[in-house]
């Protein structure tokens, strides 16, 4: 069976590093990770990939075998996605990593890796709990998308109430926001554009959707439909909620292009932390952000993986809920904490 082919390179990887003159010789044992993401254009998971190739080099002195890792781009498509999966397991892949392109469609995967008998961790893109519970090889490492809304909702709600008339453009006691939506159906679009709203409602603030439509994470798209918008809406837009950062960035573009100075910009808040929305934060463009922890997902795939290829439990990997979820929490980044975050250089 795979699993012990793999106990056993980990056994004989243990074994020679205690031999004397065992160095890691042409005989280091090998193991196979792929990792499949559905867009590898999109900023987060790229950032996630970078993570992955970097943490699963560093695993390779910590357990002292060769990991072969292999990358593949499902440019969207499902079809491709399942077609690099099948290659995985042709390859004779020790462990597959799936972030994938249809969150409703993941039977398919896990079907394909229960006849290997390779498991299998999704990533990013939640597969619907019944699919994950076909079989006991597959997990799911994220971040709860409700919780990223909350927080989002909250710099609004803390903003509102500490200065009502700094967002209140048209000083009529209700906040008059837009929604850009991640792509239809992710759990992420689906629960951070419920709960940002929600919090302001239970918060105490008062508000009136002017429009929302998908924007699918892309920074262009978000751009131009907040263009359609700021030309076609006739009341101030005081609020932007973007469901994650590169949407929010290209809400802040399409302002300024039409003439806005940073002082006149609505409240702009995104998701992800990423680096430019770091930097956005800096420059007072946008007001805050919600942290997705790439690095800390990347982390628990890589000790995931590590644990499912027999080199350590499970259980002392990782902190698993239901058996199944890795859950990695979120956190609120506002202009404070950047500002303080920013050393001055020379010191
Ligand atoms: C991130 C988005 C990303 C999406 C991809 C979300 O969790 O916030 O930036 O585009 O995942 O699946």
């Amino acid at each position: 069976m795979k699993r012990m082919r793999v106990l056993a390179a980990a056994l004989l990887a243990a074994l020679m590093a205690v031999l004397p003159g065992c160095g890691r010789t042409s005989a280091t044992p090998t193991v196979r990770v792929g990792v499949a993401v559905y867009d590898q254009t999109d900023t987060f998971i790229s950032a996630i990939t970078q993570h992955l190739e970097q943490m699963f080099q560093e695993e390779e002195q910590r357990l002292g075998v060769k990991i072969n890792l292999s990358v593949a781009d499902g440019r969207s498509s499902q079809s491709v996605q399942n077609e690099q999966v099948d290659r995985f397991l042709d390859l004779g892949c020790d462990v597959i990593c799936v972030n994938i392109v249809n969150r409703t469609a993941a039977a398919v995967i896990v079907d394909k890796a229960r006849a290997a008998e390779v498991p299998v961790i999704f990533f990013n893109r939640e597969p619907v709990e019944e699919d994950l519970f076909r079989w006991e090889g597959a997990y799911y490492v994220g971040s709860p998308g409700a919780e990223a809304g909350r927080l989002q909702g909250m710099l609004v709600v803390d903003a509102w109430r500490a200065d009502p008339a700094a967002l209140d453009r048209s000083g009529d006691g209700v906040l008059q926001y837009v929604m850009l939506e991640g792509e239809p159906g992710h759990q992420d679009a689906l629960l951070r554009t419920e709960h940002s709203i929600q919090t302001l409602v239970t918060g105490g603030v008062q508000v009136e959707k002017l429009e929302s439509a998908a924007a699918n994470w892309q920074r262009s798209q978000a751009a131009e439909r907040m263009r359609q918008w700021l030309e076609a809406v006739e009341e101030p837009i005081e609020a932007v909620f973007a469901n994650n950062d590169d949407m929010a960035l290209g809400a802040i573009d399409a302002c300024l292009e039409a003439g806005m100075t940073v002082e006149e910009l609505p409240f702009i808040v995104g998701v992800d932390a990423t680096a430019p929305a770091l930097e956005a934060v800096r420059a007072g463009t946008l007001q805050g952000t919600v942290r997705n922890d790439a690095r800390g997902q990347a982390e628990s795939i890589v000790a995931l993986s590590r644990a499912l290829m027999g080199f350590e439990d499970v259980s002392e990997a990782v902190e698993l809920t239901d058996g199944k979820y890795v859950w990695l929490s979120y956190t609120a980044v506002t202009a404070a904490d950047v500002l303080s975050q920013a050393k001055p250089v020379g010191r």
